[in-house]
């Protein structure tokens, strides 16, 4: 059944403003219109690689489907979510990376910004904290803030091999063992359907835990609309249909292979071109505090994914922008002054609000003083997106490419298109990179000398390697 009405939909449709990246408006250091032209033929060929190999696990690229093939899933996190509302005081997410960013991203963008604090009756779930660093200044502040045996921790890990989750994981279960709480009755697992240390956990307590599957096509940072993202959503009283309908609307959106008509082509397209013209810096930046994680979540998403060594044949690529997050109007007065007069190395990516649901009126008074007086009248919502417009136009008339992706409303259905809609804009933009998007090698080495310095079996030459390095470095300490 469709979600809400047709008309609905289409006033609830993202849509992407590109004028101030083309020459056309901003002169000399804008696109072309004949280099946009150029382009379309490995946008054609990016949007081919991406609609033939839609849902094909071994290759990644389970989650285009999630809009559409998690009916009995999301039949069966509601009624989770529903008893955990009522049993549990607290909900913890324990994950790191694609486990974690999407949670806290659609928590801070559809909860109330102070959630945590408002009074249980209206807050209506459990408070809610996802832990994903191994800070343990902030392990001990959670336990100064929750009761474990009254909380529900819900560990998210695809591998069950992550040592920051896992770490999470041992010290939870000692503080539960403490308590005397069986681990099943206070933890849910999301991981994979049949591997990873998390199933054998599971098997070991006799497969006590209620599981949810990360499914095998669907990568950490393309997760968010799998049960890594519902069931900590369904718990804060989210619309997870909401977001599924929304995602799948973008889907409908972006199904033709035109960049003219297929928002999340034209931005892959705009970011492709950016970087042939030897812009290296990526900057997403929302005009909204309910939208500030998003750009959080969309750093890793496109790091992970567009950062890469070689290309499919081998050959030394080194490709990928760096993703900034940044946020308006606050940045404003920090980045800002660089991005119009530093280097020319930058796109920066707004994301608009036309209705913050919130005016915020802003009183009259102090007439006498006008820099003050002319702000009576007008509202914060006015004021804020005058800010946006005239940032955007101020990089423009200073030679800097920019774009703006306008959201009607910040609601489940928008968040999910605009998911989806990023999503997208990455595997396309992959494709036209030909590297494969999906995996991330470069993280390999780090996670491996970690557990050589813990003493992991198997490592022990490394560690030796590493402690020799150490030893050469210590020349080099002032
Ligand atoms: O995007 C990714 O795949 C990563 O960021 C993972 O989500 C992260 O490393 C956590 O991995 P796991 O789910 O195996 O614990």
């Amino acid at each position: 059944m469709a979600y809400k009405t047709k008309s609905w939909r289409k006033e609830m449709r993202v849509t992407v403003d590109y004028g101030y990246m083309m020459k056309n408006v901003m002169g000399e250091r804008g696109i072309s219109d004949a280099e946009l032209s150029a382009i379309k033929g490995k946008a054609k060929n990016a949007f081919s690689y991406v609609s033939e190999n839609r849902g094909k696990d071994e290759l990644f690229m389970g989650w285009t489907e999630l809009p559409y093939n998690q009916r009995a899933i999301v039949a069966d996190i509601l009624s989770t979510a529903k008893e955990i509302r009522k049993k549990f005081k607290y909900f913890v997410v324990l994950g790191i990376g694609g486990s974690a960013l999407g949670p806290s991203m659609v928590f801070n963008a559809l909860k109330h910004l102070h959630y945590n604090e408002l009074p249980k009756s209206m807050r209506g779930g459990p408070a809610f904290y996802v832990e994903d660093n191994v800070d343990p200044t902030r392990m001990a502040a959670l336990f100064d803030v929750i009761d474990p045996a009254k909380t529900c921790f819900n560990v998210i890990s695809k591998s069950g091999a992550t040592s920051e989750t896992m770490a999470q994981f041992l010290i939870i279960a000692k503080e539960l063992g403490k308590r005397g709480v069986e681990l099943a009755d206070n933890m849910i697992f999301t991981t994979d359907a049949a591997r990873g240390n998390l199933v054998k956990i599971d098997k070991k307590y006799g497969g006590k835990f209620k599981k949810y599957v990360l499914p095998d096509g669907v990568g950490g940072r393309f997760s968010e609309l799998s049960p890594v993202g519902l069931l900590p959503a369904a718990v804060l009283g989210i619309d997870i249909k909401g977001m599924l309908a929304g995602a799948a609307y973008m889907d409908e959106i972006c199904s033709k292979p035109d960049i003219n008509k297929n928002p999340a082509l034209l931005c892959a397209a705009l970011q492709y071109i950016s970087m042939e013209k030897g812009k290296n810096i990526n900057v997403l930046m929302p005009y909204s505090d309910r939208l500030k994680l998003m750009a959080d979540w969309y750093c890793q998403l496109w790091a992970e994914s567009v950062g890469k060594a070689v290309d499919n044949a081998g050959n030394t690529v080194n490709s990928g922008t760096t993703p900034v997050k940044s946020l308006g109007v606050t940045d404003q007065h920090s980045q800002v002054q660089l991005y119009i007069e530093g280097p020319y190395d930058k796109v920066i990516t707004f994301i608009s609000v036309k209705n913050y649901n919130v005016g915020m009126p802003i009183p009259e008074g102090f007439e006498d003083i006008p820099d003050v007086a002319f702000l009576g009248g007008h509202s914060m919502e006015e004021l804020i997106q005058a800010e946006n417009k005239a940032t955007a136009y101020a990089l423009m008339r200073a030679g800097r490419m920019n774009y703006t992706i306008n959201l009607p409303e910040i609601n489940a259905f928008t968040l999910g298109e605009l998911m989806y809609m990023f999503e997208l804009q990455t595997a396309y933009a992959g494709a036209m990179l030909n590297i494969n998007t999906f995996n991330q090698p470069g993280v390999e080495n780090g996670k491996k000398a970690t557990f050589a310095l813990l003493g992991k079996k198997g490592y022990e030459a490394l560690k030796e390697e590493m402690d020799a390095g150490v030893s050469q470095n210590n020349k080099y300490i002032v």
